[in-house]
């Protein structure tokens, strides 16, 4: 059986580069194909996270896989950075070097997601762990892409009444371009009225994500166990991010919602989900970027979306970082 093609959209971020390095050891063990690596602007700007995602694929060991810049901003309102998050260049304590063999691919990213789903129609797995911007861009271009992709997986919004991480009730990678998280519901709303078949992207919101939680015992084994430059950068890029937990309130440790939600998007039967229809609030001025939850069918649609709910593993996300952990570990 032929591995399964998987497009990862991210704004690397540490938690990003956790799930960079998990995939690019899932892709050398011939497990999935890691078929490119989009880049969106997110807590830092598109020339960091470009140069980010390239440094973290060379440190990886990952083969020459096309990386390509996407949306550099949100679609109707200028670009939020949060610099206090993931550190001034989006790497925290980790000193990256600049990439001297991989390239960036020309196409740009939006233009990518279209070549990709084209490519292995039925078949490619995406994963969203930043904004949605670029996505939301390739749609414009390509509004058959949600017949096109097999799965698509989102790290996004916050259900279930659990709170929001930017504002009380949103999530930042939604809050920050809550349009195109609107425009990725509306996508698949529209492709699921017209062919019911057709998966609903699964949806993991801080209702889940939060409880994946790394923790400085964590980085010490990963140190213990590899002494790669990709082990001392990650560690390095996670100091920080525990630092950031810290200084708001969540203790000394980091919430790596990425790479767990890069997990679930290839162990979906491992996943409790609850099929849904959502809409992103784009205007309420306490509820922008709120993704609201349409559980009674108030709305008379297509569900457009399946909210990861928990994990059918013995252990919980614990036990799903654990994974995380022993693939990134086998990366030398
Ligand atoms: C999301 O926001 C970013 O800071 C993280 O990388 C993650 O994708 C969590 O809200
Ligand atoms: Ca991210």
């Amino acid at each position: 059986m032929r591995p399964t093609p998987v497009l990862l959209d991210c704004d690397p971020g540490i938690d990003d580069a956790l799930a960079i390095a998990y995939l690019v050891a899932e892709h050398l063990a011939g497990r999935i194909r890691l078929v490119g690596v989009v880049c969106t602007a997110g807590n830092v700007g598109l020339a960091d996270t470009v140069a980010n995602a390239l440094a973290w694929l060379d440190l990886a060991g990952a083969p020459p896989v096309p990386v390509c810049a996407g949306a550099a901003g949100a679609i109707a309102v200028p670009h939020v950075f949060t610099p206090e998050t993931h550190g001034p260049r989006g790497a925290g304590h980790a000193v990256l070097e600049t990439t001297t063999t991989r390239c960036v691919d020309p196409r740009g990213g939006a233009q990518f997601w279209v070549d990709a789903a084209r490519a292995h129609p039925g078949e490619l797995v995406a994963i969203v762990t930043g904004p949605s911007s670029t996505l939301a861009r390739a749609l414009e271009r390509e509004p058959a892409l949600p017949g096109l992709v097999a799965d698509l997986t989102v790290m996004g919004g916050t259900f279930r009444g659990h709170p929001g991480n930017t504002t009380p009730v949103s999530e930042w990678n939604v809050d920050v371009d809550p349009e195109a998280a609107d425009a990725v519901c509306l996508a698949w709303e529209a492709a699921r009225s017209a062919d019911a078949e057709l998966a609903a992207p699964l949806w993991c919101g801080l209702n889940l994500t939060e409880r994946a939680v790394w923790t400085p015992e964590r980085s010490q084994r990963l140190l213990a166990a590899s002494d790669s430059p990709l082990a001392r950068q990650l560690t390095a890029a996670l100091r920080f991010y525990f630092e950031f937990h810290d200084s708001v309130g969540e203790g000394y440790l980091a919430q790596v919602h990425d790479p767990f939600v890069a997990w679930l998007a290839l162990h979906p039967e491992m996943v409790i989900t609850e099929d849904s229809h959502i809409r992103v609030e784009c205007s309420g001025e306490h509820t922008r970027g709120m993704t609201v939850e349409d559980r009674r069918g108030h709305r008379g649609r297509a569900g457009n979306a399946r909210i990861a709910t928990g994990v059918r593993v013995s252990g919980g996300p614990e036990a799903v970082l654990d994974e995380v952990f022993a693939a990134i570990v086998s990366l030398r």
